[in-house]
């Protein structure tokens, strides 16, 4: 079969390497894929609108896609960026008769409104953050005055994982107002905030399939949110992650699948948007038990690197439960080693960045044990490979254990060179 991947990141490289070691695939596209995809991959340049914040640009680009996977005659489509989801994309391929894994943009609403998300969330009893919803300026800030403990202001749109803003006290709390609210900082993205109670305690990304009905909970993934060691500095997109996180034991798990994700799909389910494809959820472990922070309608980036590296089954096959509703059916199977990921990023990242610089080391990187490279942002100028963004790498690794897997994946980031390179030096370490 032919298999399209719409996303140009690390994620879709893992997934675009996962779908080609499938004996049932014959050939890979990727849209518009990285320099790293283009070795497994047909490349194809047409942009999905990654990060722009509410997806407008990738509205424009859904007839692309259908036409794209429609000339090529291809079997499956996998979305990688939630853009192009919470667009409408699923919908317009079913409408046209192709198939494709992802929710359709009723159901992708839970990541690209978080208002709707907190509406849904405590309508099924989901336990999250006590929430406030405003649309005006003037109520929000008379809101937080009164608050005396922290607060978290997220804008309510999609932000590109950069409209959340954590405030210990009044006076961040205004500022992250004024920014999303009066500066419009995101845009239309930002019209409607949500301020809610400041939860503490490990945090934990769940990823699990669901096709419609069944769900099933993904192997854990911990995410490293902040720029700098020890988790300081603003968030960015991910700088790193590790795979089994320790915290997700299987009580935590089996609490997150019953109070959590049993709840939220039938919700959605309920409100006439069945949910098909990966539903990622963003907790805090406190000490009350697991809380809901945020869903994603999609793969989280750098999670999958350190998930799919370890999944012994056919990609596709998974896929194609989900596809096709019969998730019940699945086989899936697990290697015992742990994976990690460092993410290496432009000098600037998450603000203005560097670009354009050339990078080397990846062969001999590659070549070590366990190692696998995947490009988040390059491209191919004629035999070089240059950085192309703001996440430039995801240098994964399989090891016996995380000790074992972190050692691997820093000796393999020594190897790689592009001029000021930054990576977090603790990634995983909060596992040992
Ligand atoms: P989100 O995109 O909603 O997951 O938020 C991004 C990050 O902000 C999370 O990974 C947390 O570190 C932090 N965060 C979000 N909501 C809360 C909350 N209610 N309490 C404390 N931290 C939060
Ligand atoms: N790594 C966080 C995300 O994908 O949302």
């Amino acid at each position: 079969m032919r298999v399209l991947v719409i996303g140009g990141g690390g994620r879709e490289h893992v997934l675009v390497e996962r779908l080609a070691k499938s004996p049932r695939v014959e050939q890979v596209i990727c849209a518009p894929g990285n320099a790293g995809t283009d070795e497994v991959a047909e490349n194809v340049a047409i942009d999905a609108g990654d990060n722009s914040p509410g997806g407008s640009r990738a509205a424009g680009l859904l007839d692309a896609f259908v036409q794209l996977a429609s000339d090529r005659r291809v079997d499956l489509t996998v979305v990688g960026p939630e853009a192009p989801l919470c667009a409408g994309i699923v919908d317009r391929f079913q409408a046209a008769g192709l198939r494709i894994f992802g929710p359709t943009a009723a159901a992708a609403r839970i990541e690209g409104d978080k208002a709707y998300a907190k509406k849904l969330m405590k309508l099924a009893h989901v336990p999250t953050a006590e929430a406030r919803i405003f649309q005006r300026f003037i109520e929000a800030k008379a809101y937080v005055a009164t608050r005396e403990t922290g607060v978290v202001v997220k804008a309510a749109g999609l932000a590109a994982g950069k409209g959340v803003m954590v405030c210990p006290d009044s006076a961040d709390a205004l500022l992250a107002l004024e920014r999303f609210m009066v500066a419009r900082e995101f845009g239309a993205a930002g019209e409607t905030v949500v301020v809610e109670e400041l939860l503490k305690g490990p945090e934990l990304s769940v990823h699990a399939l669901v096709d419609g009905q069944t769900i099933y909970v993904l192997e854990s993934a911990q995410d490293h949110k902040a720029i700098g060691d020890g988790d300081t500095g603003p968030n960015t997109g991910g700088m790193g992650a590790y795979s089994p996180a320790p915290v997700a034991t299987p009580e935590v798990l089996a609490v997150v699948e019953r109070d959590i994700l049993v709840p939220i799909v039938d919700a959605l389910r309920n409100d006439g948007a069945p949910y098909r494809g990966v539903l990622y959820v963003g907790l805090m472990l406190t000490a009350g038990g697991p809380k809901a922070l945020e869903f994603n309608c999609r793969f989280g980036d750098p999670e999958t690197q350190v998930i799919l590296t370890r999944l012994d089954s056919d990609l596709v096959d998974l896929l194609d439960a989900v596809v096709d509703g019969r998730l019940d059916e699945a086989d899936v199977r697990w290697t015992s080693q742990a994976s990690v990921c460092v993410v290496m990023a432009s000098k600037g990242y998450p603000g203005k960045f560097e670009s354009g610089k050339v990078i080397e080391g990846l062969d001999v990187a590659a070549s070590l044990p366990g190692v696998q490279v995947f490009h988040s942002a390059t491209k191919r100028i004629e035999h070089l490979t240059v950085s192309n963004g703001g996440r430039v790498l995801g240098v994964t690794a399989l090891g016996d254990d995380i000790a074992d897997a972190q050692r691997r994946a820093y000796a393999a980031v020594e190897r790689i060179h592009f001029d000021n390179a930054y990576y977090r030096r603790d990634i995983a370490s909060k596992a040992l």
